[in-house]
């Protein structure tokens, strides 16, 4: 058996680069009600859309795309990224989503965030990390939170939904407010090493 490749991992998550297989997951979840909600998908996708789309992100190096897979089963749950990277501005868009719903509120995308907010700040070396989320989604705000995102400000109705314009958070963290967060957790983790 071939052993499964972990870019980076975590306690729950590991990230790995887009595999073939991944295609099924993206489909089902881009077409899945409750996830298309969350995302504000509007359009059917269909699997050769799908593919296309990540041929696109595979060979722009705007786009950074790694498929979010569950440590204790190797089962593929979802995609996080960094799309529109300005290598001038050393900034970042984030993107998170756990495709099968059936894996939410297990710390999945908290973790995933985790994450990929150390591995922008140091390996990318990157200065600024932003997000949009609808303000009513708050299972992911408090995720975003958690790793340290502020709220900077509100778009107001920035998008259409169920008979209604949707006001979203623009949230970020810096690279300054990054390291004076972990700068503690660092010192724990690398004495525990150590040993
Ligand atoms: C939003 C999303 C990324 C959150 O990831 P997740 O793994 O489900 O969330 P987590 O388990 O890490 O929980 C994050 C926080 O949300 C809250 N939360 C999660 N599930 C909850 C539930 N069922 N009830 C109440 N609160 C809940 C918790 O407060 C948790 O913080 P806590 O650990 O302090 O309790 C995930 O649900 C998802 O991918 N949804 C679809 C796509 C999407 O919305 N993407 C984000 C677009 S910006």
């Amino acid at each position: 058996m071939i052993t499964p490749v972990k870019f980076v991992e975590g306690e729950k998550v590991y990230l790995r680069p887009i595999e073939e297989q991944d295609l099924q997951l993206i489909y089902f979840g881009k077409n899945n009600p409750l996830v298309r909600e969350t995302l504000f998908l509007f359009y059917p996708i269909t699997l050769e859309q799908v593919k296309q789309e990540i041929t696109t992100y595979i060979t722009s190096k705007e786009n950074l795309y790694f498929t979010i897979v569950e440590k204790k089963t190797d089962i593929p749950i979802g995609q996080t990224a960094f799309v529109r990277i300005d290598y001038v501005s050393r900034m970042a868009t984030y993107f998170l989503a756990i495709y099968n719903p059936n894996y939410w509120s297990k710390g999945y995308g908290t973790e995933a965030t985790k994450l990929m907010v150390e591995y922008g700040f140091d390996i990318l070396n990157l200065n600024r990390i932003q997000l949009h989320v609808a303000v009513e989604n708050q299972f992911a705000v408090r995720a975003y939170k958690k790793c340290g995102f502020i709220i900077e400000g509100t778009l107001r109705e920035a998008m259409y939904h169920h008979n209604k314009y949707c006001d979203f958070y623009l949230m970020s963290i810096l690279r300054s407010e990054f390291y004076k967060m972990n700068v503690m957790d660092k010192k724990i983790k690398y004495k525990k090493e150590k040993k």
